[in-house]
Order: C-alpha cells, then structure tokens, then sequence
C-alpha cells in the first residue's frame, strides 16, 4: 500500500466529504488544510471520477522540515536519470497556514544546482515564491513529462514528500460544460465538477435518476462513471436538450451506458414512470427564478415558500416510489457575508419520510443564489 495526498477543491469540506464517501473512513490516514492522505493499493482511474480533487499526489517520504532538502536531492537525482530533454519542473507547496514558512525560490534554485550538475536541462513552471497554479501545471504537461513536486505539511511537526501522479483534466471538464449541443445558461446548469461530486456522496450505484435533469449535467457525468441514468423534466424543451447532450456524450467519450428520458412534473411522479431499479436520487431540483440583484427580506419569502412547497411534493412522490438515498441542492441566498437557507426543511423532509444526514453549502463570490447540498436518507 501506498500512501497518496489528495488536493481537495475549492469547498474543502465538500471536496473531503466526496474523498470520504469513495475511498472510506478507514483507509484515512490525515486530513490536513488543503490535503487528505489516504493508504491505498493504487488510484488507477480515480482522478477523473472525482470531482473534488484537483491532483493525486504519491508520497515518497515523510521527514522533518529540516531533511527537506536531502529528501528532493535523492529523489531528483533518481528521477532524472531515466529522462533526457528539456524537462518540465515545479514545487508546489500544500496545508501550510503560512505560505512563506517553505522557501519555494529558495528549494527551485537548490534543485538547478542539482539538475545542472546531473548534466540536464530543465524548465521552471514556477519561479517562486508561490506554488504554480493547478492549470499552469496541467498546460505545461508537467505529470506527463517532468516532475511537480509537492511538499505537504503534515499533523506532526513533519512533512510529506510527494510527486503529483494525476491532475484534473480542465479541457474535459471545459468540453462536457460548454460545448454540449444543448446549453441554457437561464436554466442554472449544475457544474460538471459538482455533479460528479454530488453522485459521489449518494454511495455506490448503478443507475442513477435525476427526476429534475435540464440539460443532463448529472446524467453526462454518471454515464462518463459507468452508470446508467434515468431522467425527467417538466420541459419539453429540457427533455429534448437531455436527449441532445447524453447522445452527444455518449459518441463524444465513447461512453455506452443506457439512458432514458422523459417528461413529467416531478410533483406527480408516480411508480410506473420509473420501472428501472434506482440506486440513488442526484439532482439539483428548482432553485427559482434567476435574479440579478439581492432579493428584500418578502421577495426571499415567497421563493423559500414556493421552494419548500416543491420539495415537499416531489420528495412525497419519490418515497412512494423507491426508498435509495437522495443527493440535492437546495437554494440559499447570500446576503453579505451571511448565508439565508431555506428555513425548517428538516421538518419538511420528515414529512415527506426523509431524514438529513449531511449538509455541505457551494457557493461562489459573486453568487446571489447558493446551493445547498443535502444528503436525504429514508426513515
Ligand atoms: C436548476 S435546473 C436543473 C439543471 C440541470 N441540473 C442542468 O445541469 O442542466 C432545474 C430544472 O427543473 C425543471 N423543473 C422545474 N419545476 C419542475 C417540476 N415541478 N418537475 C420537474 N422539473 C421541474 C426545470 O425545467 C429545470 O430544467
């Protein structure tokens, strides 16, 4: 067994969770601030089915702060003597409150002493004093020609050694987001990092439903997993878009899983809409009109009334139909540095025979309507 840091996103709880929910509590080894570190047999095809992990790192070492420079000679010179050529190189620095505490320009110039002496060349992808960005790395090919090392701060006063091993493939990402044939930026399309992130949280399954589905985010990105997708919409317009992007998807990524479309107001869903087994419910329901600007303390109101209106029909329907978990966002508002949720829907998903067991909150600076994601268990 090995052990590997993960680099979590930008919603460090959320992104945890995800880790959590794929790999289990028991192959964690520690969670640090920007990092978990689990002991695994290998990560072969994890870093495209998680959408909260920005890069796997291998662990080579684990050494007080004052080896720091020993462990990267060895570990330099034992890996360039299997390249030749110009070769790509960066540090990257990870889970330190202060940046500053590892001297990165300090570490690249004691490194090219090193490479020079080998004989090689290199090139820098950061000149310090910061570690370079994620998409620095991934547009410079540094995992697949050269070498990022990561130096990673750890629990105890040691720190972790690593090389990054996998980094998220942006132009993927970009691809299934924007240049699907059927795109409505009014409708709030899910991001596809979330999604796969959401799926994730509901626990294995082999067929998902999103009785919500728009223009297919979540249904794209299970079949890119290797799940089949059942979905619905109260457009016809929706369905349409769906169909669109999941045919798209499937010629596109060369992916053959089964999906089903159709239309349906997802208040009134009844058994025989879904004859498939459903193993968990992902969805990012209605979050509301678009709003351009902060809505008044009624406008807030009459969308949570209308809100929670929905939801308690539709999850009444869903748990007539099947009891698997369920995955969704539900809107929030952000007012200043303050987030609005949705009042009572502990007790409105009682009702419905839902009980919470996890909240995460994603939201972005410039977002008035922020999600909240909530993990749904019957009861
Ligand atoms: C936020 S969008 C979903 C976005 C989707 N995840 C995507 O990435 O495109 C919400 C969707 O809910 C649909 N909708 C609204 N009310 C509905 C209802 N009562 N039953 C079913 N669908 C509904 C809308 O037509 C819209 O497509």
């Amino acid at each position: 067994m090995n052990l590997y840091a993960f680099e979590l996103g930008r919603k460090k709880e959320l992104c945890f969770g995800e880790l959590i929910a794929v790999l289990g509590e028991d192959k964690l080894v520690e969670r640090n601030l920007d990092t978990a570190i689990f002991k695994l047999n290998n990560i072969d095809g994890l870093q495209d089915r998680l959408g909260g992990t920005i890069k796997i790192i291998e662990i080579f070492d684990h050494v007080p702060k004052t080896q720091i420079s020993t462990s990267i000679e060895k570990k330099l010179k034992q890996f360039f003597q299997n390249h030749s050529g110009k070769i790509p190189f960066s540090i990257s620095v990870l889970s330190f409150k202060d940046r500053k505490t590892i001297n990165i320009k300090e570490l690249l110039n004691f490194s090219k002493k090193i490479i020079k002496s080998l004989g090689l060349n290199c090139r820098f992808v950061n000149k310090g004093p910061i570690s370079p960005k994620p998409s620095t790395i991934y547009k410079a090919r540094v995992i697949e020609k050269g070498i990022d090392i990561c130096i990673i701060n750890g629990q105890s006063s040691s720190v972790y050694l690593g090389r990054t091993i996998t980094i998220q493939n942006i132009d993927s990402y970009s691809k299934r987001d924007f240049d699907k044939p059927g795109r409505d930026a009014k409708v709030g399309m899910t991001p596809p990092k979330l999604a796969q992130i959401m799926i994730n949280l509901a626990g294995p399954s082999n067929t998902i439903y999103d009785p919500f589905c728009g223009t297919g985010t979540f249904l794209m990105e299970a079949m890119l997993m290797g799940k089949n997708g059942v979905g619905s919409d109260i457009s016809t317009r929706m369905v349409e878009y769906s169909e669109k992007n999941l045919s798209w998807t499937q010629e596109q990524f060369r992916a053959d899983t089964k999906f089903r479309i159709f239309e349906k107001d997802a208040r009134f869903l009844i058994k025989s809409n879904i004859p498939e087994k459903i193993d968990a419910i992902v969805t990012e329901g209605y979050l509301g009109k678009p709003l351009e600007k902060q809505p008044t303390q009624h406008e807030q109101e009459t969308i949570f009334r209308e809100l929670a209106n929905l939801h308690l029909n539709w999850l009444r329907a869903v748990r007539q139909i099947t009891n698997c978990p369920i995955v969704m966002c539900v809107a929030a508002f952000k007012v200043g540095p303050q987030i609005i949720h949705l009042p009572k829907f502990q007790e409105l998903v009682k009702e419905a025979g839902y009980k919470v067991t996890e909240t995460f909150t994603y939201d972005r600076p410039d977002q008035i309507v922020v999600r909240d994601i909530k993990i749904l268990n019957s009861c």
